[in-house]
């Protein structure tokens, strides 16, 4: 498969089929997904995977959670700014509407989009997910590294014919995830990423996002 091709065919995923990925497949795609640069090389990101028999723990652990308190917990970062401006509102706000008309959940059915959203917490029924932290001495540039990251193992998981989705929903529940994988108090949750055999009956995975227009964002001076 070609980058370009690789590029193309990675989707954000939301629903998967109950069929299990070697553990050897994540850990040879993580392994090279290392050579992704950083600045100064400093490779700020630490990974843990669940897999079988601890994705099954962990789904235990947040059927709990979720039972005790589905709001989730206090987050240790905003998602997003307050009070998002235009056009980045705009394009939220697009994708969200795409994807519950995909879903057959209209605007006044505020249940039903909270319902949904707990699919999150589930790892839309992934078989096996990545955990991504980092140090919480690290900045910005060191947050977008772990983006460089995490694109090149998208992309690699694309390449074994494996669907992903990057998920910061996780960023509600970095008490739970933290204890669960044993991560030293050093460390600082920044995502969770899903991966698995598409469900490509799932009419929420039909759902292609919109990108800008090149002049918008592309500059030439
Ligand atoms: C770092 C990161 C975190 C994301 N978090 C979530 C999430 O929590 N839940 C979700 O459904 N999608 C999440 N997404 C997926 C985005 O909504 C998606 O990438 C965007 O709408 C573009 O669609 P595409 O990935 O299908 O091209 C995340 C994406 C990134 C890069």
């Amino acid at each position: 498969m070609s980058v370009s091709a690789a590029v193309a065919a990675r989707t954000s995923t939301r629903a998967f089929l109950p069929l299990p990925v070697e553990t050897a497949i994540i850990a040879s795609v993580l392994e090279r997904a290392a050579r992704a640069p950083s600045g100064g090389n400093l490779q700020p990101w630490h990974l843990y995977v669940l897999n079988g028999e601890s994705m099954a723990r962990f789904r235990a652990v947040m059927d709990q959670r979720l039972a005790e308190n589905p709001a989730g917990e206090t987050p240790e970062y905003a998602v997003y700014p307050p009070d998002l401006k235009d056009p980045y509102r705009s394009r939220r706000y697009a994708v969200g509407e795409a994807m519950y008309a995909l879903l057959g959940i209209g605007r006044d059915n505020k249940m039903g989009r909270l319902q949904w959203l707990q699919n999150n917490d589930r790892f839309f029924g992934a078989p096996a997910a990545v955990f991504c932290f980092t140090d919480r001495i690290m900045g910005p540039p060191q947050w977008s590294d772990l983006g460089m990251m995490l694109q090149t193992a998208m992309l690699l998981f694309a390449e074994q014919g494996l669907a992903t989705c990057a998920q910061e929903a996780w960023c509600r529940w970095p008490r739970t995830v933290s204890g669960f994988v044993g991560a030293p108090a050093e460390l600082m949750l920044f995502c969770g990423l899903a991966i698995g055999h598409a469900d490509t009956a799932a009419p929420v995975n039909r759902l292609r996002t919109e990108r800008a227009a090149a002049h918008e964002f592309i500059t030439v001076v």
